[in-house]
């Protein structure tokens, strides 16, 4: 898919997959693997492994899907993962991971939104932390994370390999409990601390 114009963005987590939903989520993570950022795959698996991995996906209680669609049409997405019910002591910490929109969807604001309705989900959970990491290389993913309130708190020189070569990693944290830190969530305003 191609466009150079998007008129509406939405954002939504996903419980089950709609008719079309699953090839769309398929094609747009395999555009962004193919184009390099494609969380973590460096190549795009058969469809229907990709196929069942997002299957997978939704079933595991910790893990929450959110899409992106421009235009009615999933164009990227990103997951929020909870602590296990054994981990008391981060029950309020979550991760946000696998973040990617479609080499075609970009620019118009849709990865900002998956990440304001994951904070917005955070926070009605009662969440107090958000954490993420990052390969270095992916530099408008950090301009993104930076510029929504994330604070980095920590390097790794061989956070992850690509084509045999050690690449750095960056991992950031937001605080939840204090609103003003988060940049650009409209709702976060109407969050007492
Ligand atoms: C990072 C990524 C998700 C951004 O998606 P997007 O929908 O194009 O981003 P948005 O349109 O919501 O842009 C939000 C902000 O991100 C930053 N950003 C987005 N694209 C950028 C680019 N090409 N260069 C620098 N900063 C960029 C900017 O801060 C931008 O805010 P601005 O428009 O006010 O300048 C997308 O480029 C992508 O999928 N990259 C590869 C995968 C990846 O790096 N995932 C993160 C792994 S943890």
């Amino acid at each position: 898919m191609t466009s150079n114009s998007v008129s509406s963005i939405t954002v939504e987590e996903l419980t089950e997959f709609r008719p079309g939903d699953l090839p769309d989520l398929c094609e747009a993570a395999e555009a962004a693997i193919l184009d390099g950022g494609g969380f973590g795959w460096l190549t795009p698996p058969e469809r229907d492994v990709f196929e069942r991995f997002w299957r997978g996906v939704l079933v595991v209680p910790e893990r929450h899907l959110f899409v992106g669609r421009a235009d009615g049409v999933i164009a990227g997405s990103a997951q929020l993962i909870r602590a296990p019910r054994n981990n008391e002591a981060q029950a309020h910490v979550a991760n946000l991971t696998a973040l990617f929109v479609a080499p075609w969807a970009r620019s118009f604001g849709v990865a900002r939104k998956i990440i304001e309705g994951i904070i917005d989900t955070a926070l009605e959970h009662d969440l107090k932390t958000l954490n993420l990491d990052v390969r270095e290389s992916q530099t408008a993913a950090i301009r993104l994370y930076e510029g929504m309130g994330f604070r980095q708190w920590g390097n790794h020189p061989a956070y992850a390999h690509v084509n045999g070569r050690p690449v750095g990693g960056r991992f950031y944290y937001l605080d939840l409990t204090n609103p003003e830190l988060i940049k650009g969530n409209k709702s976060s305003a109407d969050v007492s601390a």
